[in-house]
């Protein structure tokens, strides 16, 4: 009896059921398609976002439930949690074939719990705190009936007035690769179909990041080879750990915009990647081939990326608007749309959705993964590792560096600044699924209070604005500064100011926040600066007058206590940066990668015809990988295995770190190579390898790092995975100016 109930049950569900027993999946998908409309077909692949958010330029229009009653949705953006995500799902059980809506999202950060922003992550070079930080993203976003997060952005990035560095891993292609595969990991946890996992995207592709002049949206011109080597790596390796679709970019790419890339889309990555997953337009992106010049009109639009490999189309109702009619003109290869939706439909079957369309969205699910508390704990774990300590001089009065500072000592503190007691400012740009959630957010004055229970006091004055040019604020500034013992000022951007559509020409901080510094560092008292942000930015004037500087990024819900954990030494920083901060925006695009010139830069002081701003030195502020830590870490010299190597060798370099400092620390040990000579130029170094390790004060470790031919290899002129015979300088070190070094020959 029991038994007839659930096939009754189960059969109301879904038609499909039947096929549950089939252990192919092809044959599920195929039975789906033979029995779909073209009009139902051309469903599966319109996107729509919901009334709720918009994370792009809305359209409105019509009825939407109802174009979903008659099967012509396929997926849906911004519609958040259990009971929205189940009764729009109810709707669609009520279309002809009740295929299953997907739902998506971009969890870029986190769901409920927001952590730090991906490049704050990044540069914890801790790739398994990463990997963890998008499991539990993913664990929240399930529990919400979200099937699919459009991140991890793998986007490479060496213009920080871009606004969207703040969501990639920064400048580096070995990171950045690591990195991507460590989120796509964590987002799909044991694999999509899990209840705890989403499906991950990797976006934008291709080269999204190298928008001329830093402006968003903006066009892309540069050599196959630089593709290949610097921007598509982190995808390849977003597609080899499993990654379940791609989305593609806004710009255009050598003329060519990337929706409507036969090249990128079918060549590269359907063909020569033999990626199986979806591809997704970004929102609007197949539309507005017609504003590039590249289509005629919409329908033409809807001919170009249909034809280039683009899936789904997200919000230009291009394919929903023409695609059938551009069949039945045989314009479109019905072939083309069959292999489109079968994408769309296998993924709705690996997640389970044809068994139970509804699996997802449980609140009673939603509401105890929404209080569990151990997801705080992994915020905080993940926001101290974030921060990078900057600058930590001997401040006199003290004869010792001015951080960590001693939680004992009963002092007077004063917190100044107008991000102290920000809480949306903290979780960042795309962290707007729960606006209103803000009572989860540790400020950075809550921070310090908890921490110090009251056994010190703590002042508080805000100064200024983030933005505009009042500075009445500052006399009371002032005033409260002067009765302190130390400083603490929190300066830097609001949560909108780094992001989409906020690219910036000038990166200075903004407002009269840098003036209020100089207020502070002129009471004579000892000035803490922490600079919270989603790109670098350019602070000369503090980093050459404040003794101790934290850039802390925009570090999510538990920002106030990483900070004062940092702050207050229970947390000794290890953050290393994942991009270069410049001295100012002219050194622009800057990063530590560069190409070998033939009048290589001297010196900072010898600018005669070499390589050089007359103006400027060529240095940046900060190097890629830089970041202090409370300890010291001295390395031994590097030794390698053998001095010649063949291909089929594997290469051991082998160094000895020490702590050589009172503390405990972590330290990331970083390998860089350069080839020296070669068929193409090659960059004067390249990270290779690192390994992030604990060291007790005193405590030595051998690392070893093992290369092979891979590891030297790069595209040559005809575009081939080459190693070429020769010399190879290593160098290993703290930071991407590391001088340890050794050399070998490939023969
Ligand atoms: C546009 C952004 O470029 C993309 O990254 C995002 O996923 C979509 N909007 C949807 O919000």
């Amino acid at each position: 009896m029991i038994f007839f109930r659930l096939l009754l049950l189960v059969l109301t569900v879904s038609p499909y059921i039947i096929f549950a027993q089939s252990s192919e999946l092809d044959k599920r998908v195929d039975s789906v398609l033979r029995l779909m409309t073209l009009e139902e077909k051309v469903g599966q692949l319109h996107q729509l976002s919901s009334d709720f958010v918009a994370t792009g330029p809305i359209t409105k229009d019509g009825d939407k439930q109802d174009r979903v009653r008659q099967g012509k949705v396929g997926s849906y953006l911004n519609v958040t949690g259990a009971a929205r995500t189940r009764s729009l799902q109810e709707i669609a059980m009520q279309s002809r074939l009740r295929i299953p809506l997907l739902f998506a999202q971009d969890v870029i950060h986190g769901y409920r719990t927001i952590f730090p922003i991906p490049l704050a992550e990044a540069a914890s070079w801790d790739i398994a705190a990463m990997e963890q930080t998008a499991r539990v993203a993913a664990i929240e976003a399930a529990a919400s009936g979200i099937h699919w997060t459009f991140a991890p952005m793998v986007d490479i990035a060496r213009d920080p007035r871009w606004g969207r560095v703040m969501e990639g891993a920064g400048e580096d292609s070995y990171l950045g690769s690591r990195i991507a595969a460590a989120r796509v990991k964590g987002f799909q946890g044991k694999g999509i179909g899990s209840i705890d996992a989403v499906m991950a995207c990797a976006k934008h592709f291709a080269a999204y990041g190298a928008a001329e002049g830093g402006r968003d949206y903006n066009t892309v011109d540069m050599s196959l080879r630089k593709l290949y080597e610097v921007y598509l790596p982190p995808f390849k390796a977003a597609k080899e750990a499993g990654v379940s679709s791609f989305m593609n970019s806004f710009n255009d790419l050598n003329g060519v915009p990337a929706t409507g890339s036969s090249f990128l889309q079918r060549k590269l990555l359907k063909g020569d990647w033999t990626f199986k997953g979806i591809v997704v337009s970004d929102w609007g992106s197949i539309g507005e081939m017609v504003n590039h010049g590249y289509a005629t009109d919409l329908k033409d639009a809807a001919l170009i990326a249909m034809r280039a490999g683009s899936d789904i189309d997200m919000e230009s109702r291009a394919y929903s608007a023409h695609l059938s009619q551009l069949i039945k003109e045989k314009k479109v290869d019905t072939a083309l749309i069959n292999d489109a939706v079968k994408r769309v439909l296998y993924k709705k079957f690996e997640l389970g959705l044809f068994d139970d369309p509804y699996r997802f969205s449980d609140e009673k699910r939603e509401q105890a993964v929404w209080n569990n508390t151990t997801h705080l704990q992994v915020a905080r774990e993940m926001a101290r590792k974030s921060i990078v300590l900057l600058k930590n001089e001997v401040v006199p009065a003290v004869n010792k560096p001015l951080l960590p500072l001693n939680k004992g000592d009963n002092k007077k503190i004063a917190l100044v600044g107008p991000l102290v007691k920000a809480i949306g400012d903290n979780n960042g740009f795309w962290s707007y699924s729960w606006p209103d959630d803000s009572s989860r957010v540790v400020s950075l004055w809550q921070g310090v209070t908890n921490k110090l229970a009251g056994a010190t006091s703590l002042t508080y004055a805000k100064g200024c604005d983030i933005s505009g040019a009042d500075t009445t604020g500052f006399a009371s500034a002032r005033q409260t500064a002067t009765a302190a013992d130390l400083i603490i000022v929190s300066v830097g951007e609001s949560a909108t100011m780094s992001g989409e559509a906020k690219s910036r020409s000038q990166l200075q901080l903004p407002g009269v926040q840098e003036q209020l510094v100089k207020e502070m560092v002129a009471t004579g008292k000892p000035v803490v600066v922490l600079i919270s942000a989603g790109r670098p930015l350019v602070f000369n004037w503090i980093a050459d007058n404040v003794p101790a500087i934290v850039y802390t990024w925009w570090l999510g819900t538990q920002a106030g206590n990483a900070i004062a954990d940092v702050l207050f030494g229970d947390y000794n920083p290890s953050g290393k940066l994942p991009i270069t901060f410049p001295r100012n925006e002219g050194q622009i695009p800057i990063y530590y990668n560069y190409l070998s010139t033939g009048r290589p830069f001297k010196s900072d002081t010898d600018n005669t015809y070499v390589t050089a701003y007359t103006d400027l030195p060529n240095s940046p502020r900060y190097v890629f990988g830089y970041g202090l830590s409370y300890t010291s870490f001295q390395y031994g010299a590097v030794q390698l295995n053998t001095n010649t190597l063949s291909k089929d060798q594997k290469l051991q370099a082998k160094i000895t770190v020490t702590n050589t400092g009172k503390y405990a620390g972590e330290e990331v040990v970083q390998l860089y190579m350069q080839d020296v000579v070669a068929s193409i130029v090659r960059p004067v170094r390249e990270l290779k390898a690192f390994e992030k390790v604990l060291l007790k004060p005193g405590e030595s470790r051998e690392i070893t790092f093992t290369l092979d031919a891979r590891d030297l290899s790069f595209y040559n002129d005809n575009l081939e995975l080459v190693a070429e015979p020769g010399t190879f300088h290593l160098y290993i070190g703290g930071n991407s100016q590391a001088t340890q070094k050794a050399s070998f020959t490939l023969l």
